[in-house]
């Protein structure tokens, strides 16, 4: 996930780029770039680190220009270093770009490049991009991009200028988001709305394979196929509760699309270089840890639901005894805690009583207390040996979100870290697991922007007053986070069970007016069982919704719906899945007339026993 913003007008861009760029830091910190036009020459100034580290590095008074593009972005392809930084040019340095997104077929189109005896200098995806332009560049950047898009495979938000036009700013995008904001005499691109709100108020969203050509007084969309198209500019009236909100009608919506952005601040600093890096964070020394001979995970509500997943990830991969425990048994039980036991609460808010009184429980005890918090200085935060945070940013919504996939991303990272320590995995599965993780905020959100499904789906929902949740393995927590989620905000008694439960007693109830939501995406373990789960459920004429695998034709011959997720390890599908059934709780709830921010009996944190 990276940061993009476009610059064309009367103004010198550079400045108001970089001021534009920080607002969108969270979407990249490796390094930042900015690139601009001015007397026909390419000026170009980009380097590692944060965009105030990098503007304290480069000239930037040397960036004169009223036409630019910057971009701050998270390393998928190529090292964090200056020659992988964004912009890139082609060969002459005529044609820059700024790229969100992967491209999927890059490797085939640099061999036909470097053939045609094109040179590259970085690593990245993005770069064939620009050499793809210059191949088809024929004193028309527009028609150039245009051409080079068709060979294109992947997602990208693009920002393209030319020293031979330095009058026009080029647009596309396919996936990844991509705006442009329409000002007087002066047009913007950029990642999201905030990045440019202080500058126009005027907004139009670019949708998939659209390109839009900005000149300083005019806008001219198209499809890549070069199709005029008429779109009305969207102006954005946010008050201050809804400039709070984002422009999202609840905080639940806001923090369901914040999960990119949350991941991506929870891995920052922690996953460089292909290693883990938590030596900050943890406090316990090699030796502590290695002693670890079990662990104790305990968490209320969703919080417990992450610590399902975090079981499964620590004995899958570290090989470590896990127990996952509720908060208000585990305190009231005679738990058997010795030196070789850890102890880690999850707590969103940090002021849960029952995990509170838990970790309390567990000190007494003398066991080592770690926990996954997102409140930073909360009381469990300050009571655990060891703080492990998640960055979400503050969750005003009663139903945990962003917050919950944030704590799978640090349980994932725990688990790596000890692997590591226990050498359970070899250091080169555990870059691979890494590269994997690290694609997690661009793939959440492509998944994000195509929630049509999802909506269609929650009119089910409407007149129903039940509704099951199956899965297995990893996917069984996440079957109890859905039904979790639908049953807090839409008052519908949801239940999740493990799919094989279901000949146990629970397939009673199925008939033509319970929904049933499989988690079904692709896995050597149980995939099979999930697809005989599905046709039992539809023998007893059961409404099926099944979470997927993109591309998997087997699952859609089944079920009634099926929504797409990308493909990724299975142990970071659980991730991903959780979004869909995120949303759904979401929609049938507004669907429903109620406010999902705020659901009856329901606080945000249970700070009483
Ligand atoms: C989650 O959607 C619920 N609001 C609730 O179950 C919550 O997860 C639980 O109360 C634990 O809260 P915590 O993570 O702040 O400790």
């Amino acid at each position: 996930m990276c940061g993009i913003i476009g610059y064309i007008g009367n103004r010198k861009a550079a400045p108001l780029m970089v001021e534009a760029l920080k607002r969108l830091e969270y979407r990249g910190y490796d390094s930042a770039g900015f690139c601009t036009i001015n007397n026909n020459r390419t000026l170009i100034e980009k380097d590692v680190g944060k965009i105030n580290e990098v503007e304290n590095k480069i000239n930037l008074n040397a960036l004169n220009g009223n036409v630019g593009i910057s971009h701050c972005r998270w390393a998928t392809h190529g090292n964090v270093t200056k020659e992988n930084a964004h912009p890139h040019t082609d060969c002459n340095e005529k044609i820059s770009i700024v790229h969100n997104g992967i491209i999927e077929n890059f490797s085939q189109l640099k061999e036909m490049l470097i053939k045609k005896g094109h040179k590259f200098r970085s690593s990245t995806d993005t770069e064939v991009v620009a050499h793809l332009i210059e191949e088809y560049y024929k004193n028309n950047i527009e028609e150039a991009t245009r051409k080079a898009l068709q060979h294109l495979e992947g997602s990208y938000a693009l920002g393209v200028i030319s020293v031979e036009e330095p009058d026009k700013l080029i647009a596309a995008r396919n996936e990844s988001p991509l705006i442009i904001g329409i000002g007087k005499g002066e047009n913007f691109i950029a990642s999201d709305v905030p990045a440019i709100l202080k500058y126009t108020d005027k907004i139009i969203y670019l949708e998939n394979n659209q390109m839009a050509v900005l000149e300083k007084n005019n806008v001219s969309i198209t499809d890549i196929n070069g199709n005029k198209m008429e779109k009305e500019p969207v102006k954005i009236d946010w008050n201050s509760e809804l400039a709070e909100k984002s422009g999202y009608e609840h905080f639940m919506l806001k923090e369901i699309h914040e999960q990119p952005r949350a991941i991506a601040e929870t891995l920052n600093g922690r996953t460089e270089n292909g290693s883990i890096n938590l030596k900050e964070d943890i406090v316990f020394s090699d030796e502590e840890l290695l002693k670890v001979s079990r662990i104790i995970i305990v968490a209320c509500g969703t919080s417990w639901h992450a610590a399902l997943v975090g079981e499964f990830m620590l004995e899958e991969l570290a090989k470590i005894p896990v127990e996952v425990e509720y908060a208000s048994e585990f305190r009231y039980r005679n738990p058997i805690i010795d030196e070789g036991t850890l102890v880690i609460a999850i707590s969103q808010s940090g002021e849960t009583a029952d995990t509170l009184a838990a970790i309390r429980e567990a000190k007494r005890r003398n066991a080592k207390v770690l926990s996954i918090v997102n409140a930073k200085g909360s009381s469990i935060a300050r009571e655990s040996d060891s703080v492990l945070y998640t960055y979400a940013g503050p969750e005003i919504g009663v139903a945990s979100t962003k917050a919950f996939t944030s704590q799978l991303v640090v349980l994932y990272l725990f688990t790596l870290y000890a692997s590591n320590l226990r050498k359970s995995l070899s250091n080169e599965k555990i870059k691979e697991l890494i590269e994997k993780l690290r694609k997690l905020p661009l793939q959440m959100e492509a998944l994000l922007h195509n929630d049509a499904k999802i909506r269609e789906i929650a009119n089910i929902y409407l007149s129903k007053q039940n509704a099951l949740f199956l899965g297995r393995g990893i996917n069984f927590p996440i079957a109890l986070e859905g039904a979790l989620k639908l049953k807090e905000v839409s008052y519908i008694h949801a239940e999740g069970y493990p799919a094989a439960e279901m000949k146990h007693g629970p397939i009673a109830l199925i008939d033509k007016n319970m929904p049933v939501v499989f988690l079904a995406t692709k896995d050597i373990y149980t995939y099979k069982k999930i697809l005989g789960n599905i046709q039992e459920v539809k023998a007893r004429n059961g409404i099926v919704i099944a979470i997927v695998t993109e591309g998997d034709e087997e699952a859609k011959k089944l079920a009634d719906y099926v929504v797409p997720i990308p493909k990724t390890l299975y142990i970071l599908s659980s991730i991903l899945a959780a979004v869909p059934l995120q949303l759904l709780a979401y929609y049938v709830a507004v669907n429903r007339g109620l406010d999902p921010d705020k659901p009856r009996n329901l606080s945000k944190s249970v700070t009483v026993e």
